[in-house]
């Protein structure tokens, strides 16, 4: 049974390996022409090399008959030979970099674009850090994989037989002496890939939770300062640096023992083909000439066999990652119907639905219906779902049973989707504000929003009496997570955001829970005026808003219904 499982195991990771490859080479395919012309130049490089041996033995050769005529005719091609090999080497090295940068860039601003076209519920289980670490350390081991192992990869095969036939073509038993390291080389790559596949796997994980860590921690610093925890997240800064050195330490060593037991039989394989061609010398059956050239290729079919063998690691971590990438990738898309109404007058029906992030259900068969131009209250205790209501008529989550369905004044339908999103202005719970200027923060709502827009939405949104009292008034530049404004400040540019969309269908989550009453009441007085009026949905847990509501419905026991007032 348990080797009937392991055999599966083996073959499933043979499946993935290969689909991991043919994702890379999907990739790689803008770039083939690029990459066809470092190896071009990388192949001339090694011809020019073994050029330059095969010269060598000529004038050995040469010298020991005592024949000196037309000497400085070869020293001048030896030189024109090394001067070409050592310009060739810096074009393909300038070539393979700006191949790196470009493919990184491509598979990176692909992969940032799935992240954002996924299902929110499906990626926000990933940590941001996770997420990061992922788009850049993965995408560069898998950028590095393809613009430079690759390439190295079929350069070294080719100069391995171009190497071994030259050698074979002066003496076929040194040739192949000089083989002798390929069948351990060979298998040891094979014995270790498998671990090294699963040790890189640690190594990125233990990078995921150390940036997870680091990001979280940076962005938190106030508490970290309130709670005095600066030497504990030191601590534990270096407890998961610890980790990683684990991890790397591990994968080190099983690539030092690939690399010693290559060694080792290269060493031997060097003495034998040595030891063979000195016989020979005695015995007369080579010349000096032929034993140089074997002396410098033997090193030449050997250190390609090698570099092969500790390529396999390189590639091995390349897939790995390529399969942490692919793991995103393969996250459920969100569905566009393609789906439109006319965006006046826009109701909801929310139609028994069920819906869980866990097996613990949230909603069970729960109905409601919000009218146009209705403004509703939507209250309930803490944790009872209001905030997931909002997110299931904004369609963030695939998961639900049921319907929720938009309506207009003409009849008109269509099913919660994310095309539904361009007639919804959405303010949600906490700060959600970007760094950059005021401006910049409301045109993210309306991007072709005018100046006399942004004024309009900030006044009703009660802002802009702050606002036009900063120096730069709309022009203010705010830090991350709105830092420089105060919390309340925050949440009036996040509704005036919100307004300037001029969406038939406002949705606030607790959106003026920082605001003094007074405050708060302007702000509401000026949505219910915002012309057109939209249709609304509040949620709050204050009871002053509820004067400004058409109806006021509860959340309980997973279900929705009007409280009647
Ligand atoms: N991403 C999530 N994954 C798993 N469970 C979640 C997630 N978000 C919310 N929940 C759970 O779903 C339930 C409803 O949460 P929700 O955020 O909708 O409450 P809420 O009514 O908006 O509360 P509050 O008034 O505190 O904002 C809670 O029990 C919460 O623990
Ligand atoms: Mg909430």
């Amino acid at each position: 049974m348990g080797k009937i499982e392991k055999l599966k195991r083996y073959w499933r990771r043979r499946d993935d390996a290969r689909e991991y490859f043919k994702w890379c080479l999907s990739y790689t395919k803008p770039y083939v022409p690029q990459l066809f012309l470092i190896m071009v130049f990388d192949l001339l490089a090694t011809l020019m090399s073994v050029g330059m041996a095969v010269i060598g033995k000529e004038m050995i050769d040469r010298a020991s008959i005592g024949n000196l005529s037309d000497f400085w005719k070869i020293i001048v091609v030896y030189i024109a030979v090394i001067l070409g090999s050592q310009f060739l080497g810096i074009i393909s090295g300038l070539f393979s970099t700006i191949v790196y940068e470009k493919f990184g860039f491509g598979i990176r601003k692909n992969v940032y674009r799935k992240i954002l076209d996924t299902c929110w519920i499906d990626v926000s289980k990933y940590h941001t850090g996770d997420l990061m670490t992922r788009l850049t350390s993965d995408v560069g081991t898998v950028s590095d994989g393809i613009a430079t192992t690759i390439p190295t990869i079929i350069r070294l095969i080719v100069e391995l037989l171009v190497t071994f036939f030259t050698l074979a073509y002066y003496d076929i038993r040194l040739a192949l002496f000089a083989l002798m390291v390929a069948p351990i080389a060979l298998l040891s790559s094979v014995i270790l890939g498998k671990r090294l596949k699963v040790l890189t796997v640690k190594v990125q994980e233990s990078e995921s939770r150390y940036r997870s860590f680091m990001q979280e921690s940076l962005a938190n610093i106030l508490i970290e300062k309130s709670f005095c925890l600066e030497d504990y997240s030191e601590d534990r800064l270096t407890k998961l640096r610890d980790e990683r050195i684990y991890w790397v330490f591990k994968r080190t060593r099983t690539n030092m023992f690939a690399s010693a037991a290559m060694g080792l039989s290269f060493q031997l394989g060097y003495i034998g083909a040595f030891t063979w061609g000195a016989i020979c010398i005695a015995r007369n059956t080579i010349t000096y000439g032929t034993m140089t050239v074997f002396l410098q290729l033997v090193n030449r079919i050997q250190s390609p066999i090698i570099s092969l063998a500790q390529l396999v690691p390189r590639l091995i971590s390349m897939l790995a990652s390529a399969g942490r990438i692919i793991e995103i990738q393969n996250l459920p898309k969100e569905e566009y119907t393609g789906a439109r109404i006319e965006p006046e007058k826009i109701g909801v029906k929310v139609d028994t639905i069920s819906f869980g992030y866990t097996d613990e259900l949230v909603f069970e068969d729960a109905s409601i219906d919000f009218k146009p131009g209705e403004f509703t209250a939507i209250v309930g205790k803490s944790g009872i779902g209001k905030t997931t209501l909002v997110r299931l008529i904004m369609a963030f989550t695939n998961k639900m049973k049921g319907n929720i369905e938009f309506y207009n004044a003409a009849g008109e339908t269509m099913s919660a989707s994310p095309d539904a999103r361009n007639f919804i202005a959405y303010v949600p719970q906490g700060n959600t504000l970007f760094s950059g200027s005021i401006k910049a923060n409301i045109l993210m709502g309306k991007k072709d929003a005018t100046d006399e827009e942004i004024i309009e939405a900030l006044k009703s949104a009660a802002a802009y009496d702050f606002v036009k009292d900063f120096p730069d008034g709309i022009d203010t530049v705010i830090g991350e997570k709105g830092i420089g404004i105060s919390e309340g400040q925050a949440q009036r540019i996040a509704i005036a955001r919100a307004l300037v969309r001029k969406a038939p269908f406002l949705i606030l989550d607790e959106a003026t829970s920082s605001l003094d009453e007074s405050t708060e009441l302007s702000v509401l007085e000026g949505i219910r005026k915002w012309n057109p009026s939209p249709t609304c949905l509040l949620i709050t847990h204050r009871r002053s808003v509820l004067q400004y509501c058409d109806r006021e419905i509860q959340i309980v026991d997973k279900k929705m219904s009007s409280i009647a007032g």
